[in-house]
């Protein structure tokens, strides 16, 4: 683990896992990294008003993501979650369950073809199954749908294109941001847009006649904000659609694929996930059956915070841990380094998932965890991702075992989430009863 940490973080001092702030300066603007929980709590909870997203880091997402809910600030940005939000919400949530649930079952179909013990690609099984999540939650369409198909193989395409956060960029020093290639990015912006128009208009078309499913879209493009009566327009709705797809299966997949590398290499605990698994049927009421499985799938998110880190920028000057911070710092916000902090967690690279039962941990757990942020902008999905998780951990390991192949262990990388260079091989065989 101490090695895996120098490839991360080739260069980089170990000293950012035990320090609770760090000052970076580069010619145009001076950074601040911060792991103390009281200025995590003053930036996201607290004051996050005075905080706002870094315009710095959305550039590059501009050309796909418009006016979308995760680069927008200020009075955009509180309208638009209050439009957003009813449709994850806890009741609402259990509506999107049959489309996960159907997922991980053509999942499984899939990885049976595959089931044959030579090293396979996790990560992209993983990728497959959370856009097929989000096309069936979204949409109520299967990632077979044609239009569905293309979107993700455009978006596939624009990632590659584009490693979105140039992190590097507020760290200097760190060197684990990939290249930028710019070639073509705009290009599959463009057309990525153009099929979610079409989609978003299909649907704006079987709402006026009726016929709308009742999925995420319809909730979301129905829901009027409660201060203006106001819905959303196409074109908003359109920002809206390319970042639920981006966020929600990026993310999904890479903690996936991280949890089914850590099952492979911790065979006790996925044996424990398996025969809890036996215990899910399909129904949302299985949920509470499969603690051992949450746990594991929140010691994945803890280990391999799918976005790393998060970028704010002080709309003034303030005093952080009596250093002055002048207006226009930007404030980096690391889940990856505080979820690993060495004065907060014990065995802070260990996977352990019993961790997350024991009493001793809460302060860890309150101060040391953030892998969708914190406070008012905190992850809209959350709540979905957390059911998204471990219903597709119990159903793959329900019925697969995953061994890792000899020799090869895979190096975090930032892309547009946590990757692993050149991917994560496993050897698939069916689970034996
Ligand atoms: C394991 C899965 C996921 C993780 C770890 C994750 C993590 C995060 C984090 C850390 C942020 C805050 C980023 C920032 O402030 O800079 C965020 C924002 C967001 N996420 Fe997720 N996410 C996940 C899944 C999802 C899913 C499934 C959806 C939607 C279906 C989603 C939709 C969003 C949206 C819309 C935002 C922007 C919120 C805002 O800025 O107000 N996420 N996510």
């Amino acid at each position: 683990m101490r090695l895996f940490r120098q490839d991360i973080l080739s260069a980089q001092p170990a000293r950012l896992y035990r320090a609770w702030m760090a000052e970076f300066r580069t010619p145009f603007f001076r950074s601040f990294m911060i792991n103390d929980p009281a200025l995590l709590r003053e930036v996201l909870k607290d004051n996050p008003d005075a905080y706002p997203k870094s315009d710095r880091i959305g550039a590059g997402l501009r050309p796909l993501l418009g006016e979308s809910v995760f680069l927008t600030n200020g009075a955009v940005w509180k309208a638009q979650r209050r439009i957003i939000d009813p449709a994850f919400e806890g009741g609402r949530l259990r509506d999107t369950f049959p489309g996960i649930v159907a997922a991980g079952q053509a999942g499984c179909t899939r990885l049976n073809a595959m089931a044959d013990g030579t090293p396979q690609m996790i990560d992209a099984e993983a990728s497959h199954v959370a856009a097929d999540v989000i096309f069936r939650t979204l949409f109520s369409i299967p990632i077979e749908d044609a239009t569905a198909q293309e979107v993700y193989l455009r978006f596939q395409a624009y990632q590659q294109a584009q490693p979105i956060l140039n992190l590097a960029a507020f760290l200097p020093g760190l060197h684990w941001m990939p290249r930028f290639f710019r070639r073509g990015v705009r290009g599959q912006a463009r057309a990525i847009r153009r099929l979610i128009a079409d989609l978003t208009q299909a649907r704006l078309d079987q709402i006026a006649a009726g016929t709308a499913p009742d999925d995420l879209a319809t909730k979301i493009m129905t829901t009027p904000d409660p201060q203006t009566g106001k819905t959303f327009t196409k074109a908003e709705m359109i920002d809206q659609v390319a970042i639920f797809f981006l966020a929600g299966h990026e993310t999904s997949a890479s903690a996936l694929a991280w949890a089914l590398y850590l099952l492979a290499t911790h065979p006790d605990w996925q044996d424990k996930v398996a025969v809890e698994a036996e215990q899910f049927t399909g129904n949302f009421s299985d949920l509470s059956k499969l603690p051992v499985t949450r746990d594991v799938f929140r010691e994945a998110l803890r280990l391999y915070p799918p976005v790393p880190m998060m970028v704010r920028e002080a709309s003034k000057p303030t005093i952080f841990r009596q250093r002055r911070v002048p207006q226009g710092a930007q404030i980096v916000l690391s889940p990856w380094h505080l979820h690993r902090h060495e004065r907060i967690w014990d065995n802070p690279d260990g996977f352990d998932p019993a961790r997350w039962q024991d009493p001793a941990t809460k302060t860890a757990q309150r101060d040391g965890y953030m892998p969708f942020s914190a406070g008012p902008r905190v992850c809209t999905g959350a709540g979905f991702a957390m059911i998204e998780g471990v219903v597709l951990l119990a159903q793959l390991v329900g019925q697969f075992h995953f061994a890792p192949v000899e020799g090869q262990v895979p190096v975090p990388a930032a892309h547009l989430t946590v990757r692993a260079q050149g991917g994560i091989n496993l050897r698939i065989t069916p689970r034996t009863k």
